[in-house]
């Protein structure tokens, strides 16, 4: 058939055709002679033309040559060349595969013999950086940039007319119905032939419903992660170029999203509400009506569908095309998560992320009480907020039952929880995937005997031991009690509004729901993310019960009323944060029910609401709480144990409130003993937010103009790093002669050093140890010349480092002054100076110091209470042991993973860089962000540190045992893997350390 003609596809006229057979000798020849550029061509894989990379003798990219389909005719290859065209000239801001023009300004396109036949071909532009395909997990910013690309594309198209449109295509949803009966018979096993087929009918019949709302348009309808090209270098795959509008066609508007969200559901942990960014990326440029809110979804699942039937035939027919086998698992996947949520939940879904989702109209009141002579009912709040929940009770199998039994013990005659709540007691303390915890109905506890009667008259669906379904109205009214209670009524039974429907004994439990009687039966739990999607389907029973329904609760944005009145530097973690309201142990529980590991929280190294602590503050509040001017024993008692822990001659304590003022008045001592008002300092430090320790804090991650606005009395130094410090390995000695060459040099100049302030284990990079010996020279040198030595053990201190409580012991060194806080109180605000007598009392000459709550009854109670814990519960022996397993299970990870550069650290001060060479050390930066945020949704909260922000800080509270550090390995190494991290690290090339010899106790 010659080329010339008008003519285009019809996929039922004539389907299947193999790619046409062109050698790469021929491609060249082609390309040269009659398109105008010679080069080397190089196949690349294609389901249905021939496609060759050509580049020059140098290796450089010149074009891709593409030998169309002979199926397609010359007018379809134009508009895809025109709307390419249009697109790249409405959004420069994209990478479009525009056809290459030769020097007359004309499309370098022509028609050719190949591969036995006439086809066209031409040259197109080429775009670096690789597709978006494979199985890499796709991050919420990837997501969303291919909706929105969808929605531009969509947007540009709009108006596009071309005779080259009006094609018939495997590929258009207005055909999928025809489309999977023709192939499903490629799919050879029984049951998931059987699974597409029903599927596609559902969805098709949900799609014709409403199919002539749906506007039509010109759409490119292959904007998937093979054809979005990823913007070369960028940190996750972002994507900004586009190729292959070999689909292009009219066809619905919203096909376009929807053929993109298929192609995200096949990657590593990617399940369907995390597509849902892209429907609101792609809502925002391009808005979806309501039909097509309501279309989406099922669309979806009808590309699912066709994808798999087509990926068979196309194995079928074309058996040696490797690119279409290899698909077939991939399409399989697709299937199986756009089905594995029935269409009405996703749909309603969907709805929510448009911002048009309905709520379902109360019930109204009925008849009859369903529970007959019940009206009072004690409300069983089992949330995240709940104090039933205290002590760890969400852990415990029988926690609802409990708390029931504890609210009816008053002889109340029945207790209820509310619908549409989060369930802590239904949350696993370890699990990578969010627990089913909001429940779609009504539990409820019965103090007597009660009996349950038709609320208004209905039909009974079904009746068996331990349940009823009646059908009333619109909607379903399930009961689901114990197996050996027997219904009163039997299924197809018509009853009238107060019919016996089951008597139920005291003691019972109960659950109770109603669901749209034309909807899909509805689980009692549902999880989180899609409870936006089931809740629709289902209605409040509490007016069954003559009670209220509930009323959501809207106190507006809760992050956006922190912003009103925060300012931007009080930052928070995470873009999407999840409410925090409980901590237990080393977990965190936020309002959805769900549990996450802490990896962070060092300041409460007992673990989150330790009860031991919360006795102790109780009893003391409701006692007394005045200030350390006042005479009581506490205060006595804590600053002895204090001192008592810090080797001789620090014998003198000050007691403040945090980590910023311990440090800024360590300063302050040792300028005031000293008369010195010069203080040297390590680069890349933190140590405060007040204003001296501000001063020395020049951790470019919470200042980036640090060093340029110090004060003119503060003096950096390196900071010795052995990792990736200006000297590595064992040329980190080198660091602490230059240190002490710097305060030689100061006193040299007149302005001996009044202090050296320091952390003893170096925070900010992960927990790296400093040099050995490297505390010993530079006290040394700094005391020479009449300074002190100031230790900010605000971090490192207090047992985390395991081997030894404080950081200064691991240099063998006893600094002047030592500054506390953090741990110190488990989260209560306690911070200390210990410092010698001799330099208290100078200081008494020059300065003053009182503290109205440090050291306060409550506090010094909190600190002993700590101290005991510390003891009582073995917690510094707990950080050898699981710090070292869990070091163990770090250093095991750099072995799969090449983005491990090293695990720094001691006990359960760890620290995971992420780095892109393990020559060059290139900090991993975006790809550790990228990590925290997977971690987040596989239930950890970690988040990064160092200068670069490629560093895991690893400093649990020091509770943390073996199964909860080995879920943190587990799920690090899932992660990593989902996020393309894993491969075999390259051979070592010099200077970098490798994890395992870089030096670390
Ligand atoms: C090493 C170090 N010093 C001092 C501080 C300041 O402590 P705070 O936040 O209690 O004021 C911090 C806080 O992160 C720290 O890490």
């Amino acid at each position: 058939m010659p080329h010339s003609e008008h003519r285009t596809v019809d996929f039922f006229a004539e389907d299947a055709l193999p790619v046409p057979l062109v050698t790469p000798a021929e491609a060249e020849l082609l390309a040269a002679r009659q398109l105008g550029v010679a080069g080397r061509a190089e196949p690349l894989g294609s389901q249905q033309d021939a496609n060759f990379l050509l580049q020059d003798g140098n290796g450089d990219i010149l074009a891709v040559l593409k030998i169309a389909n002979p199926a397609f005719g010359a007018v379809e290859v134009e508009a895809q060349d025109a709307a390419a065209d249009l697109i790249a000239a409405a959004h420069p801001e994209l990478r479009v595969a525009t056809v290459l023009r030769g020097p007359d300004g004309g499309p370098r396109r022509a028609v050719v013999e190949a591969g036995g036949g006439a086809v066209m071909a031409r040259l197109l532009r080429h775009l670096s950086g690789g597709t978006l395909s494979g199985p890499r997990h796709l991050s919420a910013p990837t997501v969303a940039a291919m909706g929105e690309i969808a929605g531009k594309v969509s947007t540009t198209l709009r108006d596009f007319r071309h005779p080259g449109l009006d094609r018939v295509l495997q590929w258009d949803p207005r055909h999928a119905d025809r489309v999977v009966a023709r192939l499903a018979g490629h799919v050879t096993e029984a049951d998931r032939r059987d699974a597409v087929l029903a599927a596609a009918k559902e969805a098709w019949e949900r799609v014709a419903a409403v199919a002539a709302e749906l506007p039509l348009q010109a759409v490119h309808l292959d904007l998937t992660d093979d054809n979005l090209i990823r913007r070369p270098g960028s940190r996750p795959p972002m994507p900004d170029g586009i190729i292959d509008f070999g689909d292009l066609t009219t066809s619905w508007a919203v096909g376009e999203l929807a053929v993109s969200l298929s192609s995200m559901l096949h990657h590593d942990g990617v399940e369907p509400h995390q597509v849902l960014p892209a429907v609101r990326a792609f809502h925002a440029v391009r808005p979806l009506s309501a039909a097509e809110a309501g279309a989406l979804w099922p669309l979806v699942v009808l590309r699912a569908a066709v994808l798999v039937v087509s990926g068979r035939q196309q194995a079928a027919v074309d058996a040696d095309n490797a690119y279409a086998t290899a698909a077939l698992d991939r399409e399989w996947r697709v299937f199986e998560q756009a089905t594995r949520l029935p269409l009405a939940v996703m749909t309603n879904l969907v709805r929510d992320a448009a911002g048009v989702a309905c709520r379902p109209a109360p019930v109204a009141a009925p008849t009859h009480q369903l529970l007959r002579e019940l009206d009072e009912f004690a409300v069983l709040d089992l949330s995240t907020d709940a104090d039933a929940m205290n002590g760890g009770a969400w852990l415990d199998a029988g926690a609802e039952d409990r708390a029931a039994a504890a609210a009816l013990a008053g002889g109340g005659a029945a207790a209820r929880t509310p619908y549409g709540a989060a369930r802590l007691s239904r949350t696993p303390a370890l699990s990578t995937d969010s627990p089913a915890t909001v429940s779609t109905g009504v539990d409820l506890w019965l103090g007597r005997t009660a009996v349950a009667q038709a609320p208004d008259a209905g039909r009974v669906l079904a009746a068996g031991p331990g349940r009823i379904e009646l059908a009333v109205g619109q909607r379903v009214l399930a009961l689901a009690f114990a197996a050996d209670v027997h219904p009163l009524v039997t299924a197809d039974a018509e009853v009238d509004a107060g019919a016996e429907l089951v008597r139920l004994p005291a003691g019972a439990a109960l659950h109770l729901s109603l669901r749209d009687a034309d909807g899909p039966a509805v689980p009692p739990l549902v999880r989180p993310e899609y409870a936006a999607g089931w809740l629709p389907l289902t209605t409040d029973p509490a007016p069954l019960l003559g009670l209220a329904a509930e009323q959501a609760a809207d106190r507006g944005d809760l992050l956006e009323r922190r912003g009103a009145v925060f300012a931007t530097v009080q930052g928070h973690y995470y873009a999407a944060p999840p409410r925090i309201e409980r901590g237990w142990r080393h977990h965190l529980l936020s309002t959805d029910g769900r549990s996450y590991l802490d990896i962070v929280n060092n300041v409460t190294p007992l673990g989150h609401a330790h009860p031991g602590v919360e006795r102790a503050v109780a009893r003391q509040l409701r006692r007394l709480n005045t200030n350390s001017r006042f005479h009581y024993a506490s205060v006595v008692e804590f600053t002895e144990r204090l001192a008592a822990l810090l080797p001789d001659p620090l014998d003198t304590v000050f007691l403040v409130n945090s980590g910023s003022e311990a440090v800024d008045l360590g300063l302050r001592l040792a300028i005031g003993a000293t008369g010195q008002p010069d203080v040297v300092a390590l680069r890349e430090a933190y140590h405060g937010w007040t204003y001296a320790s501000d001063a020395v804090s020049t951790s470019l991650q919470d200042n980036p103009n640090a060093l340029a606005t110090r004060p003119s009395w503060v003096h950096t130094v390196d900071s010795p790093n052995s990792y990736r410090g200006r000297h590595r390995g064992a040329d980190a000695a080198r660091y602490a002669p230059e240190a002490v060459a710097a305060i030689d040099t100061l006193a040299a100049e007149g302005r001996p050093a009044g202090a050296f302030v320091s952390e003893t284990f170096y925070g900010n990079a992960g927990g790296v140890a400093l040099p050995d010996g490297y505390l010993a020279e530079v006290y040394a040198a700094v005391r020479r010349h009449g300074g002190l030595a100031v230790a900010d053990e605000v971090q490192a201190g207090y047992g985390r480092l395991g081997h030894w409580f404080w950081g200064f012991e691991q240099q063998q060194v006893v600094p002047d002054i030592v500054c506390v806080a953090k741990a110190m109180g488990n989260g209560h605000p306690l911070g200390a100076v210990v410092t010698t007598r001799e330099i208290a009392e100078r200081y008494r000459e020059q300065g003053y110091f009182f503290s109205s709550t440090g050291g306060s009854p409550v506090s010094s109670v909190v600190g002993l209470t700590v101290l005991d814990a510390l003891r009582d519960e073995d917690l510094q022996g707990n950080a050898v042991r699981v710090g070292g397993h869990l070091k163990l299970r770090l250093q095991a990870l750099a072995e799969r993973h090449a983005v491990v550069g090293a695990v720094h650290g001691s006990g359960l001060y760890l620290g995971l860089e992420l780095v892109r060479d393990r020559g060059t050390l290139e900090p991993a930066t975006e790809e550790t962000a990228e990590l925290c945020d997977r971690m987040l949704d596989l239930g950890v909260v970690v988040q990064p540190t160092g200068d670069h922000l490629n560093i895991l800080k690893i400093k649990p509270p020091l509770c943390l045992d073996t199964a909860a550090a080995d879920f943190f390995a587990d799920t690090l190494d899932l992660a990593l893997t989902q996020l393309g991290h894993t491969g075999r690290p390259e051979a070592d090339p010099a200077p970098g350390p490798t994890p395992s010899n870089f030096l670390e106790r």
